[in-house]
């Protein structure tokens, strides 16, 4: 029977054997057989080679370390990991799992090669990419013994930006090149960890593949056929950096939940009920609410709080270095901008937006103030258009920041969005609109023209936007 995994993923540390149960009954299966070859035998070769068997693969696993191999082959687990050594021993019941060291006989029985190896720190930080490209050039040559034209190598492990051109280069290097072979490098990441391994496998946060090539990408993501998760094919190099960018967050969330555990601490207050607290909030808090790349934060609320909340913590002698970074980073943001503004160089800029978001005409600690401010300072000619800001209407502690920061504003203020377009050499956009996007489209004003048009897009303007002006972004 085929049936896919259905049903709410388990909280962190709650294993759920009941989909390893069914694997090893057989009720998850996979579509089609592959025939697929593990290099690296350590956590994720091992989970991976025992999951996939589970999913009805013929699975070879390789390891330069021949204990590991033997283990394997005796269904044994090289690893300490839930539920492997149980479907080891289905899969070598079944015929599905083989381990070797010879590296022509796992090119000759696969058509895929999973590449498992480690990727460690180098001691500037780099990742030591040589088991990668020994691997790499290990396959090449196999591949060049049998005359094999058609393989797929897909690199399971942590890998940089860039990583995979590397692969593709050792095998161009070894002959290995279209149209002579087909042969493909995709990234596919592990998102598991250890001790829930095979439970992370079986039910994935996403199965996402990066790929070049839309064919090789879809023969990857059909090996988890039978597993029911978001799928997402993706460029090589976004893949290679989601990784780190997840594993990044993750440690942002731990060093938050301790910074603020020892603020609480500090002030003589439950730092784990602030935290439950926290986390119930999943509409700003546990959500995707903030996680998209854009401009500096600002407004009456964030500055003031973050350096609140600095202050308790050096008072009471508590050091958080990731809280105490917050603004300083937010700073130095803001300044990309302007040296991007200056980069540029171009006299007439004209900025939509000012308030430090959209939907408001709120100016306190709005980042696009400071970089006015600073660009007018400059000697450039700024122009202002706020579809939501009335100068003459301000008042109280929004009236006083602006009289304080920018108290020629009025002066400032364009006519109205089409002439600021017209009249801009260089627009900044804070705040998108169908009108703007509708007036940047028809501007005639791109690259080539007499009179081109530079955008600074801080919101994520359409790409047929973006394919008429001179387009810049900041974080992106
Ligand atoms: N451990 C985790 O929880 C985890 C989770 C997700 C991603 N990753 C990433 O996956 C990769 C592997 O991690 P790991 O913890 O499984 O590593 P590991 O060190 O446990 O295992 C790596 C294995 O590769 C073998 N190896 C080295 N060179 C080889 C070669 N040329 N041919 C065949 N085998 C070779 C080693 O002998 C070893 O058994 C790393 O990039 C890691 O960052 C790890």
């Amino acid at each position: 029977m085929t049936q896919t995994v259905t049903g709410p993923v388990g909280g962190a540390g709650a294993a759920d054997w009941s989909a390893v149960s069914d694997l090893l009954t057989g009720d998850i299966q996979s579509a089609e057989t592959s025939r697929i070859a593990v290099f690296g035998l350590g956590y994720v070769g091992t989970v991976t080679a025992a999951c996939f068997a589970g999913l009805g693969h013929q699975v070879t696993g390789i390891d330069t370390n021949p204990d590991k191999v033997a283990q394997l082959e005796r269904g044994d687990s090289p690893v300490l990991e839930p539920g492997v050594e149980e479907l080891l021993a289905s899969g070598l019941g079944l015929g599905r799992v083989a381990a070797t060291v010879d590296i022509d006989q796992a090119v000759a029985d696969s058509d895929l090669a999973l590449v498992c190896v480690g990727t460690p720190s180098l001691p500037n930080g780099n990742i030591d990419l040589r088991y990668i490209l020994a691997v790499a050039d290990d396959i090449a040559g196999a591949l060049r013994r049998a005359d094999k034209k058609h393989y797929t190598i897909v690199i399971r492990s942590t890998v940089l930006p860039g990583s995979a051109d590397k692969v593709r280069a050792v095998l161009a290097e070894n002959g290995i090149t279209t149209p002579d072979h087909d042969v493909h490098v995709v990234v596919n990441p592990e998102f598991l960890r250890e001790g829930q391994g095979v439970e992370d496998f079986l039910r994935p946060p996403l199965i996402l593949v990066g790929a070049d090539d839309d064919s090789a990408g879809d023969r990857v993501l059909s090996l988890y056929d039978g597993i029911e998760a978001e799928r997402q094919v993706v460029p090589t190099r976004v893949a290679e950096l989601v990784k780190y960018a997840n594993n990044s967050w993750h440690a942002v969330k731990v060093t938050f939940a301790n910074e603020i555990g020892v603020v609480a601490k500090a002030l003589d207050v439950d730092g784990v009920e602030v935290m439950r607290l926290l986390c119930r909030d999943h509409k700003l808090n546990i959500s995707s609410a903030y996680m998209r790349p854009g401009f500096a934060w600002g407004g009456s609320c964030l500055p003031k709080d973050v350096r609140a909340v600095n202050f308790a913590a050096k008072n009471s002698d508590v050091v958080v270095p990731l809280l105490s970074a917050l603004l300083p980073s937010n700073g130095i943001h803001t300044s990309r901008l302007i040296d991007l503004l200056l980069e540029i160089d171009r006299p007439r800029i004209g900025f939509v937006g000012l308030a430090f978001k959209p939907g408001t005409d709120d100016l306190r600690e709005s980042a696009m103030v400071e970089v006015v401010e600073r660009m007018s300072g400059k000697g450039f000619q700024c122009r202002i258009h706020d579809r939501e800001l009335v100068p003459d209407e301000l008042v109280g502690g929004n009236l006083a920041f602006i009289q304080r920061e920018l108290p020629h504003l009025g002066q400032l203020m364009g006519d109205g969005l089409a002439e600021l377009v017209a009249d801009s050499d260089v627009i900044v956009v804070s705040k998108g609109s169908d009108e703007l996007n509708g007036l940047l489209s028809s501007a005639g004003r791109g690259p080539d023209s007499a009179n081109p048009v530079h955008v600074v897009d801080l919101v994520g303007l359409p790409d047929d936007v973006r394919d008429s002006i001179s387009y810049h972004g900041v974080a992106w």
